[in-house]
């Protein structure tokens, strides 16, 4: 295991729903550092070059509408394994199937509304970090 950075986004139902406070809570009672933190709004077009990967897809269209249908939180993590050990505190993609306790259990209620994203590689999380934050808007402690 290694020192890690992953991004996080508390989507728009999470946020809408005041769920960022005890979602950062599980974050950091896990040992996941908060590195860097923004609320942004994103546009559609943001979204489309977020989750390129899945064009094509029945479910991308629905994506890309609900992820621009409010602001998102969007966070750098680090720590211990971060990119797996955030993975495992959100459960499966789909809330319905999510281990219970998980955050996508508890705040998400369905798909694409599942309350949150977290990098699933080590790729993905230095494309994604790269896509919402400067080298010095990151701050490890
Ligand atoms: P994410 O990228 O958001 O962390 O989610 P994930 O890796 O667990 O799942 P992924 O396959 O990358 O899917 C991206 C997002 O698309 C929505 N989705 N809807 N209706 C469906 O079958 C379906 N499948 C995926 C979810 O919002 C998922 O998080
Ligand atoms: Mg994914």
């Amino acid at each position: 295991m290694a020192i890690e950075q992953t991004l996080s986004i508390i989507k728009p139902d999470a946020v809408a729903g005041h769920h960022v406070g005890q979602i950062y809570a599980r974050f950091e009672q896990a040992g996941l550092s908060i590195v860097a933190a923004k609320l942004v709004q994103l546009s559609t077009q943001q979204v489309a070059a977020f989750y390129a990967e899945h064009l094509g897809r029945p479910f991308y269209h629905p994506l890309v509408t609900f992820m621009q249908s409010g602001p998102v939180m969007v966070s750098v993590l680090q720590g211990e394994d971060a990119i797996a050990l955030h993975r495992s505190l959100l459960g499966a993609t789909n809330p319905k199937d999510a281990v219970a306790g998980s955050i996508r259990a508890d705040f998400g209620s369905g798909a694409p509304q599942n309350a949150a994203h977290g990098s699933d590689s080590a790729e993905s999380a230095a494309r994604e970090i790269a896509f919402f934050f400067t080298p010095t808007e990151i701050h490890p402690y």
